[in-house]
């Protein structure tokens, strides 16, 4: 695609990738996604914020072909879908500048070998002047790295963002046009991405309360013109009361895990609790992610294999920990053949959800009527935990 103008002097650039299925060979993307990088030509100097995948350096450069001078490279991130193409970019602008925080300079040299004096640092709220435009470099660390920060163009009232705020959908939309749409893809991309830095995201989300901001132009999917939509939901989506949801991610080998949790969802469901059921052997991920991110309670299904549980339970757990949702409560649910130690090797993974166990329940064999009226105990205990949340 061309450059889109987005104010005067001020364009979208970067890459649509759509036939891309996944990130970091770990995060599944239905929707493809996108690196955003922006053109700001002041009257004396022109700054390019962020870049593209290498991957996709050829549209960048091909987009940047009547762009006579590039002063300034601004870097909020040093991953690579977004820095990965500033070699380049500095081999075609010979005087440019790389702006950075100096923990991102320090990353960009490991990760790319940048040379040092081709850097610019920059200080938190520190400002550049461009001529007519100036860029103030807000410091938002941990979204998702230590190194972030975002920059806001005064004069035109754009906050660029990167990865913060962010949702991985290609899409030829320059501005967010079906905001159910880009809710799940930035809930989505929230639950993989920000959700293990929370509290982090809610100081930031705190620190930026004083911009008042026309437009936030992130560096994947489309650019909030009604920034008011992503600002509300990333503070529903931090804060700290889990909702009346239990998500049960299970597999199931010859049934008798599957007629448990059937039979618990039911009961659940009857007791008004809200249930999202993921079955491991085909889910995709990111649902469940995003599932987890207003999730009260966390209850994990399993065979017994080989004494432990079921490896594909075991990637979930291991997940679900990494991603620390708000859930308070978590319990499991199985069956095995002869012995199982699949409670406590489930439970020695989850050190990170600060949860309370409750009792499990394990059946040996098919699940019979004692093994139901566990099931419902279990219901019922956690539909009177969630009436306690607040
Ligand atoms: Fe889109 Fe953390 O990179």
């Amino acid at each position: 695609m061309k450059p889109r103008q987005i104010r005067e002097k001020v364009y979208w650039m970067g890459a649509v990738d759509w036939d891309r299925r996944l990130f970091d060979s770990l995060i599944p993307l239905p929707d493809g996604t996108s690196y955003n990088a922006y053109l700001v030509e002041g009257s004396e100097k022109t700054a390019l914020l962020d870049t593209v995948d290498p991957n996709k350096v050829d549209v960048l450069l091909s987009q940047l072909q009547d762009v006579a001078q590039v002063d300034y490279v601004v870097a909020h991130h040093a991953e690579q879908d977004h820095s990965g193409s500033i070699p380049q970019v500095l081999a075609r602008y010979g005087n440019a500048k790389v702006v950075a925080t100096p923990k991102a300079k320090e990353m960009l040299i490991d990760l790319l070998s940048i040379p040092a004096e081709r850097f610019l640092t920059v200080e938190d709220g520190q400002t550049l002047s461009l001529g007519d435009k100036t860029l103030e470099f807000v410091y938002t660390p941990w979204v998702h790295w230590p190194e972030t920060m975002v920059t806001w163009l005064q004069q035109d009232r754009i906050l660029f963002t990167c990865d913060f705020f962010g949702s991985h959908l290609a899409t030829t939309d320059l501005y967010v046009t079906d905001e159910a749409r880009v809710y799940e893809a930035a809930k989505r991309y929230y639950a993989e991405i920000m959700m293990p830095f929370r509290r982090v995201i809610q100081r930031n989300l705190d620190k930026l309360e004083g911009y008042k901001v026309g437009l936030i132009a992130p560096s994947h999917g489309p650019i909030y013109d009604r920034p008011a939509f992503i600002l509300d939901a990333y503070r529903d989506w931090i804060s700290e009361t889990p909702k009346n949801v239990a998500v049960i991610p299970y597999i199931s080998m010859h049934g008798s895990t599957q007629r448990m949790v059937e039979h618990l969802v039911s009961a659940l469901a009857e007791r008004g609790v809200t249930v999202y059921q993921f079955d491991l052997a085909v889910t995709d991920i990111g649902k469940l992610a995003i599932a987890l991110v207003d999730a009260a309670t966390i209850i994990i299904g399993t065979p017994t294999v080989h004494v432990g549980p079921h490896p594909n339970v075991v990637y979930a757990a291991c997940l679900a920990n990494a991603l620390r949702p708000k859930a308070r409560f978590a319990s499991i649910v199985g069956s095995y053949g002869w012995s199982s130690k699949a409670v406590e090797q489930i439970a020695g993974l989850i050190p990170s959800l600060k949860v309370e166990l409750l009792e499990p329940v394990m059946c040996k064999g098919y699940p019979r009527k004692a093994d139901f009226a566990a099931l419902d105990r279990l219901a019922a205990e956690v539909a009177e935990k969630h009436k306690t949340l607040a």
